[in-house]
């Protein structure tokens, strides 16, 4: 007989097809009345499949009574009550390291754009502005200096590409990374007031929320350059908004927001920032190995192995 499992919010096809050939899936926003289905079927989920963006809070996690087992599509577990989930001993599997260098290109890609303005005259070019004058000259990038905040496995990836074009790199982490050849800075403030680009790959969460304060924008300066491929939560995003509107820094690149779908509306007529719908992971190849990620933790879960991609 197979298992049953409740699923939280949609996944990609080729997924949610493979759980249904697995298991029974109970897909939960196709009920009418969610929390009543809860109510009276809840405790039949011992496993629950859902991903970074909807994650798995404490209201959900109340009546789901017996549950044993989460496998979260995404790195990213600022959305599940992992203090909860310890608490109650449930387990938690998430699918890192095979997004790294899609996020870590993605990101790097950003840096570039917004420095030459890659997306801006592109939009010159199809205004026709050409035909009337020259696109503005631009900012190099290679030879700068590019500090990292949050040298995760995301982190040393975007680090890695930073040689290539020949970066000075220093970053700021909770503790210094042993054996990686790359300056530590304490304070995000003086690594702020030094770099030409502030790039952000810390996790997103209570602990890092608004960590790139005014102030820390404020050092960044009139010719610092703010990428973020973590979480839009880590940023002050109104102190961001002003900044960019007052041209108080550079510019901006950012996959991530507050409030997503939303992008603070300010924002859109700003040619000093790059917005983009949150798709640092999305590629076929990468998503495809996120789903058997996803699979891979239920699936050992289930035969009582140890997950292969444990948070806890
Ligand atoms: C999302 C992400 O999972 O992994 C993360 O934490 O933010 C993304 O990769 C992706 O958008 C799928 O929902």
């Amino acid at each position: 007989m197979k298992k049953r499992i409740l699923q939280h919010g949609r996944l990609l096809p080729s997924l949610e097809a493979a759980l249904a050939e697995e298991y029974e899936v109970a897909q939960l926003w196709k009920q009418a009345e969610p929390h009543a289905y809860l109510r009276q079927h809840g405790a039949s989920f011992e496993a629950l499949v859902t991903s970074a963006p909807m994650g798995a809070d404490a209201a959900l996690m109340a009546l789901l009574p017996n549950l044993k087992m989460i496998s979260s599509f995404g790195v990213g577990y600022d959305k599940l009550d992992l203090e909860l989930a310890r608490a109650r001993n449930v387990r938690v599997g998430t699918t890192p390291d095979v997004l790294n260098d899609c996020v870590a290109d993605l990101a790097f890609g950003m840096l570039i754009d917004i420095a030459r303005g890659i997306a801006a005259a592109d939009r010159f070019v199809r205004r026709g502005d050409w035909l009337e004058g020259k696109f503005p000259i631009a900012t190099r990038v290679s030879g700068k200096r590019l500090g990292i905040v949050g040298l995760g496995r995301i982190g040393q990836a975007i680090a890695r590409r930073a040689s290539g074009f020949d970066m000075a790199l220093a970053y700021t982490n909770r503790h210094p990374v042993d054996g990686l050849p790359y300056r530590y800075e304490a304070s995000l403030t003086s690594l702020a007031d030094w770099a030409d680009f502030l790039l952000v790959s810390v996790s997103g969460g209570a602990g890092t929320r608004h960590l790139i304060s005014r102030e820390v924008l404020a050092a960044l300066g009139t010719k610092g350059f703010l990428v973020n491929v973590s979480r839009g939560t880590v940023i002050d995003e109104d102190a961001l908004v002003d900044a960019l509107v007052d041209k108080t820094i550079a510019g901006a690149a950012l996959d991530v927001f507050a409030n997503e779908p939303h992008v603070p509306p300010r924002l859109l007529g700003c040619d000093n920032v790059l917005v983009l719908p949150h798709i640092a992971s999305g590629t076929v190849e990468t998503r495809a190995a996120m789903a058997d990620l996803v699979l891979a933790n239920l699936r050992a879960f289930f035969s009582g192995q140890e997950l292969p991609a444990p948070l806890i």
